[in-house]
């Protein structure tokens, strides 16, 4: 069913998504366990573990630096970490693929090895700025060469002992605040990053978890430099982010009902529930409980009539990742929606603002862009085309959402993308649809 980088994935409306879906694990949370794991001085063992293209090019980064992390069946994960001080010098420039999470608190722990490292990534990755994390580490003594000033990978990284900053991040940037902080446990005396908005928590949560300190204060975080990190046990609650398709696909699709067992719920990562709640939409929530301390719930969720709404400021780094799915509702809900304040949407895999007016032009959604954000006009009946996923997998599983909810056949591009966050995405929506609504074109 997923196809190698070529070929596309026809969607075929053929009615409601039906049943019960536990989702993979959380690609951030599996990153940084995969990360944590391998500084960690002995065996730590992780369940639920994502097995994505992204995470396993943060596995494989550390292989190349002397870690062994076996897969073992079910979703498990064995790292063997040689301590915070055990990597050695890969051999061998660092591919992190389209992973962005990867490279960026890559950069955060390499900044801080007694060695040369190289990082680089797909065409994709190459084109995404890292001047957000290479000016703080480099102010925290690290030698940083990179395309236009350090701006652009590849990155060439001389490690060092790094000296404690104060940093005020200039924008909300899980992926920034994380490199910050794990430099942070290498520094000499209490490093601090404090963000604009709230951006989400896993890093602060999984140090909490896993016994190293950190003290919280408003949207300032402080850690110590440390000499030792345990191994542990971890379990991955599924992803809210893939979860995220299947609850805009079943209130959209009428007549579907579905239950999401085991997701994550971190409050920084639900925002699209609040986005969707002020359409209209009920989604129950049960069984809540802390798994690994990060909450985590079952969803359930019915097709309801939503209507337009306005998302903004705080909530956007809450459901940053989410706002091309949430576009979709938009595009099949009563009136407008107008997005503001995600300009950061412009430098995700792709200009996702410029990928979706683009895409969701071509099923007759009316649709303008902003600098920072997006109005569209809601609509019933929108038509199948032929479209392009940019080569993006959250693009790719929004336009097959909006496949299935349009009238006529759809094609997408490159429907393998979806690999780097969810592997089996189009096997699981045929699973909850009531025949095989998705298929490689011939
Ligand atoms: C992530 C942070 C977010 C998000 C990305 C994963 C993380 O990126 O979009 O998919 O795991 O830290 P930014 O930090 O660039 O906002």
């Amino acid at each position: 069913m997923v196809t190698n980088g070529v070929g596309r994935m026809r969607v075929d409306p053929i009615g409601p998504l039906k049943g019960e879906l536990t989702l993979p694990g959380d690609k951030s949370i599996t990153h940084r366990a995969i990360i944590l794991g391998s500084l960690a001085d002995g065996i730590t063992e992780i369940t639920g573990a994502l097995r994505s293209h992204d995470c396993r090019d943060t596995a494989k980064a550390f292989g190349t630096m002397g870690v062994t992390i076996e897969e073992l069946g079910n979703d498990q994960l064995r790292i063997r970490g040689g301590g915070l001080h055990g990597l050695k010098e890969p051999q061998e420039v660092l591919d992190v693929g389209n992973s962005g999470t990867t490279m960026r608190l890559l950069a955060g722990v390499l900044a801080a090895q007694p060695f040369f490292s190289v990082l680089t990534g797909d065409r994709y990755l190459r084109a995404r700025p890292m001047a957000r994390v290479t000016v703080p580490l480099r102010s925290m003594g690290a030698t940083i060469l990179g395309r236009e000033g350090g701006n652009f990978p590849p990155l060439a990284i001389k490690g060092t002992h790094l000296r404690a900053i104060d940093y005020v991040s200039p924008i909300a940037s899980a992926q920034v605040k994380s490199a910050i902080l794990l430099a942070g446990l290498f520094a000499d005396g209490e490093t601090t990053v404090t963000e604009p908005s709230l951006s989400r928590d896993h890093t602060e949560r999984m140090f909490e978890a896993i016994g190293i300190p950190i003290h919280r204060h408003g949207l300032s975080l402080r850690v110590d430099g440390i000499k030792q990190i345990s191994p542990f046990q971890m379990a991955i609650p599924g992803d809210f982010s893939a979860a995220a398709f299947f609850l805009v696909a079943a209130l959209v699709i009428p007549r579907s009902e579905l239950t999401l067992r085991e997701v994550g719920i971190n409050p920084t990562r639900t925002g699209l529930l609040d986005a969707l709640q002020s359409m209209g939409a009920m989604i129950e929530v049960s069984r809540r409980r802390i798994v690994s301390g990060e909450p985590v719930a079952d969803l359930h969720v019915r097709s309801q009539a939503l209507h337009g709404t306005e998302v903004t400021g705080d909530l956007i780094p809450r459901m940053l990742d989410e706002i091309p799915i949430f576009a979709v509702a938009a595009a099949l809900a009563a009136g407008p929606t107008t997005i503001r304040n995600a300009a950061e949407l412009r430098v995700k895999e792709v200009d996702r603002l410029a990928a979706l007016v683009q895409e969701l032009r071509r099923f007759g959604v009316q649709i303008a862009q902003h600098p920072d954000g997006l109005t569209i006009q809601g609509s019933t009946s929108l038509l199948g085309c032929d479209c392009d996923s940019w080569g993006d997998h959250r693009m790719a599983m929004a336009l097959a959402v909006t496949g299935l909810a349009a009238e006529g056949s759809t094609t997408i591009s490159d429907p393998s993308c979806v690999s780097s966050s969810f592997p089996d995405f189009w096997e699981q929506l045929n699973a909850t649809l009531p025949g095989t609504a998705v298929a490689v074109e011939p």
